[in-house]
C-alpha cells in the first residue's frame, strides 16, 4: 500500500488508508488545534452552577464564528449543536439543552472546528464548583491515561501500543475503558482511518509513521465499560449509571515523537484541584 500525501489532493477522499501529511498539513492542523483549544480555555469561567449547557453551546458557537472558523459538529450526521456536553454518567455525545449544571457535576465539553479546511478536535473535563473525591480520581485517571497513550506516539510504535498503555493503566486503577467509541484519523476529514482504539495489545495494529494525524480520546468509567445510546440517537450513557470521564487531543506524529495540536494556550487542559 502506498501512502497518500493528503496535501497534494484537491478533495479529501475516504480511502481507508492512513494518510501521511506534509508541512502544509502540520501548519493547517496547528491553526485548527489552537483555535479549538482557545475556545475550550474561554469557556472554563462559564462552567458554574446554574448555567445551562445551551448557554455554553451558544458561547462556543459565537466564539468559533467570530474567529472565522466553522463548527464541525453542527449539522454533522444531523447533529443539531456546536458542542457535545456530557454530564456525570453521560459517556459522550450529550446534547446541550436547558439542563442547568449543579454543584458537584463533572462535564465534558467536546468541540471541533474547521479552519481553512483542517479539523481540530478536543475535549476536556470541567468541574462544576466543588466535586467529590471519586469524581476527582476518575478525572485524574482519565488524564493520566491520555498522557500514557500519547507517550507511545512515535514512528515505529503501533496503534496497539497506544491502546495497551491506556487500558493497562486504567484497569490497574480498577476503572474501565469504554470500547464502543474510539479516536480517529483526522485532517481535512473529521473522522478518517484509522479507528484509534483505547484498548489493545502491544505491537498490534498499524505502525505509526511521521505525518499521521489522529485523535486520542479515552472514555473511562468508574464502573463497568458498557454503554447504551438514548432514544435521541446520540447521548451515550453508562449502563450501570456509573460516572464517566473523557479527554481528547488531536495530534500529529513527528520524526521523533508527537506534536499536540490542541495544547491549551492557557495551560488549562487538565483540571487541577485546590
Ligand atoms: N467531537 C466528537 C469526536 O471526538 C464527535 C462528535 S460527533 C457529533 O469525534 F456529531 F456529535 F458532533
Ligand atoms: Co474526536
Ligand atoms: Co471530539
Amino acid at each position: 500500500m502506498t501512502d497518500i500525501l493528503e496535501d497534494d489532493l484537491d478533495q479529501p477522499v475516504r480511502t481507508g488508508t492512513i494518510r501521511v501529511h506534509g508541512p502544509e498539513g502540520f501548519e493547517g492542523m496547528r491553526r485548527a488545534g489552537r483555535l479549538v483549544a482557545e475556545a475550550l480555555d474561554m469557556i472554563g469561567e462559564y462552567v458554574v452552577p446554574g448555567v445551562t449547557t445551551d448557554e455554553l453551546d451558544r458561547r462556543i458557537h459565537a466564539f468559533t464564528l467570530d474567529h472565522g472558523a466553522v463548527p464541525a459538529c453542527l449539522g454533522y450526521k444531523g447533529y443539531s449543536r456546536t458542542i457535545c456536553t456530557s454530564i456525570n454518567h453521560v459517556v459522550c455525545h450529550g446534547i446541550p439543552g436547558d439542563r442547568a449544571l449543579k454543584e458537584g457535576d463533572i462535564v465534558n465539553i467536546d468541540h471541533t472546528v474547521i479552519v481553512d479546511g483542517w479539523h481540530g478536535d478536543s475535549s476536556r473535563m470541567y468541574a462544576v464548583g466543588e466535586i467529590g473525591a471519586r469524581a476527582r480520581r476518575l478525572v485524574d485517571v482519565t488524564y493520566d491515561a491520555l498522557e500514557r497513550g500519547l507517550a507511545q506516539v512515535k514512528p515505529g510504535n503501533t496503534f496497539g501500543d497506544i491502546g495497551y498503555a491506556i487500558q493497562s493503566f486504567v484497569e490497574a486503577q480498577r476503572m474501565s475503558v469504554v470500547r464502543d467509541f474510539c479516536g480517529h484519523g483526522i485532517g481535512r476529514l473529521f473522522h478518517d482511518a484509522p479507528n484509534v482504539l483505547h484498548f489493545g495489545r502491544k505491537g498490534e495494529g498499524a505502525v505509526l509513521k511521521a505525518g499521521m494525524f489522529f485523535t486520542v480520546e479515552p472514555m473511562v468509567n468508574l464502573g463497568k465499560p458498557h454503554v447504551k445510546v438514548l432514544s435521541d440517537g446520540w447521548t451515550a450513557v453508562t449502563r450501570d449509571k456509573s460516572l464517566s470521564a473523557q479527554c481528547e487531543h488531536t495530534v500529529g506524529v513527528t520524526e521523533d515523537g508527537v506534536e499536540l495540536f490542541t495544547a491549551s494556550p492557557g495551560g488549562l487542559f487538565r483540571p487541577r484541584w485546590s
